[in-house]
């Protein structure tokens, strides 16, 4: 591999660093290394910022008032969703619903899609490198409605094996379900040309979106999803934030996933009436400091030239994955050729868990566990993995005090 002579991209790692006050702490007397961008990316001061902001002179709820800060509240909560909009460039601002999560925005999709359009003896295909949280809802959903849940199989690198997608696909599949970057592995999975096969047997598409959206750009209508669904805590922004996109005539089609204030148009004992987009799917007070937040980190990532950014981080991916492979002893897990962030391992007699807390030691952050993934760890035959998971604030000195730390682990155990 080349990287490890090769100069980074010209990026100005200093001024992006000084971004992120999170960054410049000391951890057990060393200063931090974050790691765990996979789990939760930080949070850069202009965010901090504008939540304070809203909290400070702007609160109140949104939708309901006709006073000075309510109106506040709503142009500022819309004028995220805006953001979002133009961010992953939706065609229309109420194809982006504000979710708590990428967990909540799949549930919601199973639910209403899946109560209205799976029937007894359909098929549901989802992927062997699913997060849980893009596995459980459908396996409830297909309990519930008696249909199939089916999985795209992984080869030894952690790549799907699309000759077996394309093979599993037929008239009977009702929705595909899939990651556009596994959380465990980083494999950055196909999912234009899968959408494209998907749609010519008239079946929509759900991408997990979690790892994708903090770490590269995407444009949901050149990928023709028809669910894209992400979280705001993974790409910059305060827990609580987070969308899916649907498509337009999918959404109009779908019932309400849950139901109460906001999200009606008429009421009485005997019927109600829904809210059009984006309310339908809005019941209740939503998390408006967080999606505010959330489309304060999307005016950030416009900012610093985000492609600049992913071009960088993904250089330091190449060069840990390369420093990391010449450690004897570590056995990297996820091997694909297209691959984002995601740099999981194990060490040989080693419990991941003892990697974690030895490199928390030394201040290095990773998470170490099955990543909420258990059919990959049990695909690999491991019980959990080491994962470190990189962001575009990290260092290539990060990345030597990693391998260095990771060195010192195997001495400790040798
Ligand atoms: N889904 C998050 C992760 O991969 C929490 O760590």
């Amino acid at each position: 591999m080349k990287t490890a002579v090769k100069e980074m991209s010209n990026w100005n790692i200093e001024k992006i660093r000084a971004d992120f006050p999170v960054l410049s702490q000391t951890v057990n007397g060393k200063p931090l290394v974050y790691l765990d961008n996979a789990a939760s990316s930080q949070v850069p001061q202009v965010v901090i910022d504008r939540g304070a902001k809203y909290l400070r002179e702007e609160h109140s709820n949104i939708h309901r008032g006709v006073h000075y800060l309510s109106q506040n509240a709503t142009t500022a909560y819309e004028a995220a969703r805006e953001k979002v909009k133009r961010f992953i460039n939706a065609r229309e601002a109420k194809e982006c619903i504000f979710v708590r999560g990428c967990t909540e925005g799949v549930n919601l999709v199973a639910y209403s899609y899946g109560r209205k359009f799976v029937n007894e003896g359909d098929e549901i295909l989802i992927s062997a490198m699913e997060h849980h949280a893009n596995i459980i809802p459908w396996q409830v959903l297909a309990e519930e409605k008696g249909a199939k849940l089916r999985v795209i199989p992984i080869n030894e690198r952690g790549e799907l094996i699309i000759e077996e997608y394309e093979n599993l696909l037929n008239e009977r599949t009702k929705i595909v379900a899939v990651s556009h970057v596994s959380n465990s592995l980083g494999t950055v999975n196909p999912v234009k040309e899968m959408i494209a096969t998907a749609h010519k047997f008239g079946v929509p598409v759900l991408v997990d979106a979690a790892q994708s959206v903090p770490h590269f750009p995407v444009d949901v209508q050149d990928l023709d999803a028809d669910f894209y669904v992400f979280s705001g805590h993974k790409m910059f922004a305060p827990t609580g934030s987070g969308v899916l996109y649907g498509k337009k005539e999918w959404l109009d089609k779908m019932p309400p996933y849950q139901t109460g204030g906001g999200m009606i148009r008429t009421v009485t004992f005997e019927k109600t009436t829904y809210a059009g987009l984006p309310e339908k799917f809005e019941a209740g007070t939503p998390a408006i400091a967080a999606n505010i937040g959330l489309g304060a980190a999307i005016d950030y990532l416009n900012s610093i030239d985000f492609a600049a950014a992913a071009r960088y981080e993904h250089e330091l991916l190449e060069y840990a994955t390369e420093k990391l492979s010449a450690i004897e002893g570590v056995k990297l897990i996820g091997t694909a050729r297209e691959k984002a962030s995601v740099l999981s391992f194990t060490i040989e007699n080693v419990h991941p868990h003892d990697i974690g807390t030895i490199l928390d030691q030394s201040g290095i952050a990773i998470r170490a566990g099955h990543h909420c993934a258990q059919p990959v760890m049990q695909f690999f035959q491991v019980p959990a993995t080491a994962r470190a998971s990189f962001a575009f604030y990290n260092t290539k000195e990060e990345v030597d005090v990693l391998a260095d730390s990771i060195q010192k682990v195997i001495d400790v155990f040798a």
